[in-house]
């Protein structure tokens, strides 16, 4: 709550972002003024903010600003309207609002030092975080409860799992079986490079099932690594995980 507190002071005294390019004589000269909210706001849809050409991520690939605004997509983080109001974040596992978007930083866009609350795009998230309509109940803190256990979920229906593809993988991974479209490189197409990538032979059928339920329910996580975030509960249920099994043929 500390360094929550002290972003928000911090803020105060920083109204406005951006600047002033060119001298006054050039006919070039564009003044480029933003409000610490439309910084904020470019900056959450910006995968630059990372510092490294190995980020291809924005914060908007994984959270909506306001529920709803992606259309039915499954993102795997809560939206953020209301979260600078929350109690606590990552399902308990975090108290503090900058300490919570470092955590994304570093481990999803692999930035290399958290910003800190003296930073101005920590600044300027901050000030378009809390611009957002967050009352009610988007101030309560966003159950999020990962899977640890590694048992398959049953058969489903393919014929919804396909639109789980899309809603929830087809983002970074592309279209199902070609991968065209997809915004990383190295996300494989799905299934089928994952696939070819476990050979049957070198592996059993229920160990390359595994490689699915792991890296949806762990991402990068417990031991896996990688930039691929995990799917909760909440966001995937059991039953929707099944169907997305059971489009890709798997086992
Ligand atoms: C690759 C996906 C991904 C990216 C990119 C990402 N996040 Fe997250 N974020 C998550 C996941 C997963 C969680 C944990 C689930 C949750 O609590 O939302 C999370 C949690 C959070 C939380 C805590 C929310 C809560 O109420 O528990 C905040 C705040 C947050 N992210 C902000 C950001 C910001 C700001 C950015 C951009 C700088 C960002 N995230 C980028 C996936 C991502
Ligand atoms: C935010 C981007 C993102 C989303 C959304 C996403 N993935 Fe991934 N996934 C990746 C990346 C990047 C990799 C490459 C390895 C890594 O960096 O984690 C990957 C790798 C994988 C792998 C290969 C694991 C291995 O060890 O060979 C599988 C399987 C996979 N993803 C399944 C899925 C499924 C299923 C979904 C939807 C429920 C999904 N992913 C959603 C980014 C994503």
């Amino acid at each position: 709550m500390r360094a929550r507190g002290g972003l928000a002071a911090a803020l105060a005294g920083a109204a406005l972002v951006g600047g002033v390019s060119g001298c006054s004589g050039d006919p070039e000269t564009k003044i480029v003024d933003a409000t610490a909210v439309e910084h904020g706001a470019a900056l959450f849809r910006d995968p630059s903010i990372a510092e490294t050409s190995f980020n291809h991520y924005s914060c908007a690939t994984c959270h909506e600003a306001i529920p709803g605004e992606a259309g039915g997509a499954l993102l795997p983080g809560a939206p953020l309207a209301g979260a600078v109001n929350r109690p606590q974040y990552w399902g308990g596992q975090e108290v503090d609002l900058l300490a919570a978007i470092n955590h994304c930083l570093y481990y999803f866009m692999t930035k290399d030092l958290p910003w800190t609350a003296d930073d101005e795009a920590a600044q300027a998230m901050y000030a378009y975080l809390e611009s957002l309509p967050g009352d009610g109940d988007a101030a309560e803190a966003v159950p999020f409860t990962p899977v640890y256990a590694l048992s398959p979920p049953p058969p489903g229906d393919p014929k919804s799992g396909e639109l789980i593809h899309e809603r929830a993988c087809g983002s970074c991974h592309g279209r199902a079986h070609s991968g065209e479209g997809r915004l990383v490189a190295r996300a494989p197409a799905l299934p089928d490079q994952t696939l070819d990538e476990h050979p049957l032979g070198e592996y059993t059928e229920a160990e390359r099932l595994l490689v699915f339920v792991e890296k949806v329910r762990h991402g990068g996580f417990v031991g896996y690594g990688g930039q691929m975030p995990p799917f909760s509960l909440e966001v995937l249920s059991d039953e929707e995980f099944g169907d997305l099994l059971s489009f890709y043929e798997l086992p």
